[in-house]
């Protein structure tokens, strides 16, 4: 199925590598690409960064621009870079991917482990909407449509099956405290999102991406990340006001929160 443009500007974060960096390798792929792919990372000009700055370099509609999502000052840089390339215009759709996980049991989790875990996949995608609210708040007021839908505005949260309270998998086999946690309160915060912004014309949805090929993911895991995306965008692609505020995989499945 051809995409038509998901929206005219995309930011992503964390896409130096895993579900990040397909993210930003699909949209600059697709038949319709967005005008600017904003893709973040931490190391945007150091090693870490080098396939996403060679995928930069063949495709000069991504921008690439420094993020770390746990450092105040970085969001801050990160908002005025995007703001300079959009020349006036809002930010459509924005992607709270950059996550870690977490090992940890109830044998071995310290609070520092927890606290680590909470800065990245809480309190990171919660600083980084609320900076970057103003811009899409203007994309929202500028499309001159009512729907809600990514390509109009809208925040979209990577989270996990394994931080789902009413699925409560696995325990036994994967307990990952922090990890859990962490996603189970990423989820709170997207749908506290999705209640106050929805008025203001923005979307908000949690994206569960299945369990996929990547760092995070292992080899074990049984899907590559090719797959998990193709499905992602088009799901991105048929939000509307029904699903905003819902958690769902990346195959538009709906999961309890
Ligand atoms: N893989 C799976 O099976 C799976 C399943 C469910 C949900 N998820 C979620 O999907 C998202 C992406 O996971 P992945 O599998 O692609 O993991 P990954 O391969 O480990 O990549 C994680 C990405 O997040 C970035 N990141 C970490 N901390 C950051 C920070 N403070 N600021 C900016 N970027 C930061 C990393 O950048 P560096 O290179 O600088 O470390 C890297 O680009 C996560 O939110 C994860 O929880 C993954």
């Amino acid at each position: 199925m051809a995409m038509a443009t998901l929206a005219r500007s995309v930011l992503v974060t964390g896409s130096n590598r895993g579900i990040g960096l397909e993210l930003v390798r699909q949209l600059a792929a697709s038949p319709q690409p967005p005008q600017h792919i904003f893709a973040t990372c931490r190391d945007a000009t150091g090693p870490r960064g080098k396939t996403l700055q060679e995928l930069a370099a063949r495709h000069p509609n991504i921008k690439l621009i420094q993020l770390d999502t746990v450092d105040l000052p970085s969001i801050r840089g990160a908002v005025q870079a995007v703001e300079t390339h959009l020349e006036g215009q809002g930010l459509n759709l924005l992607i709270n991917n950059a996550g870690v996980g977490s090992q940890a049991t109830l044998q071995s989790v310290d609070a520092q482990e927890m606290l680590a875990t909470f800065a990245v996949n809480v309190v990171g995608p919660l600083q980084v909407a609320k900076e970057f609210l103003p811009l899409l708040e203007k994309a929202a007021k500028d499309a001159g449509t009512e729907g809600l839908s990514c390509s109009r505005a809208a925040i979209i949260n990577v989270s996990s099956k394994v931080g789902s309270i009413g699925l409560c998998l696995g325990v036994l086999e994967a307990p990952m405290y922090p990890y859990r946690a962490s996603k189970a309160a990423q989820n709170m915060v997207t749908r506290c999102l999705a209640a106050e912004l929805r008025d203001k014309g923005i979307l908000c949805a949690a994206i569960h991406p299945g369990w996929v090929k990547t760092d995070m993911g292992t080899e074990q895991a049984p899907m590559t990340v090719e797959r998990s995306m193709q499905g992602i965008l088009e799901v991105l692609g048929i939000l509307s006001q029904e699903t905003c505020g819902a958690f769902l995989d990346w195959e538009g499945n709906h999961l309890p929160w």
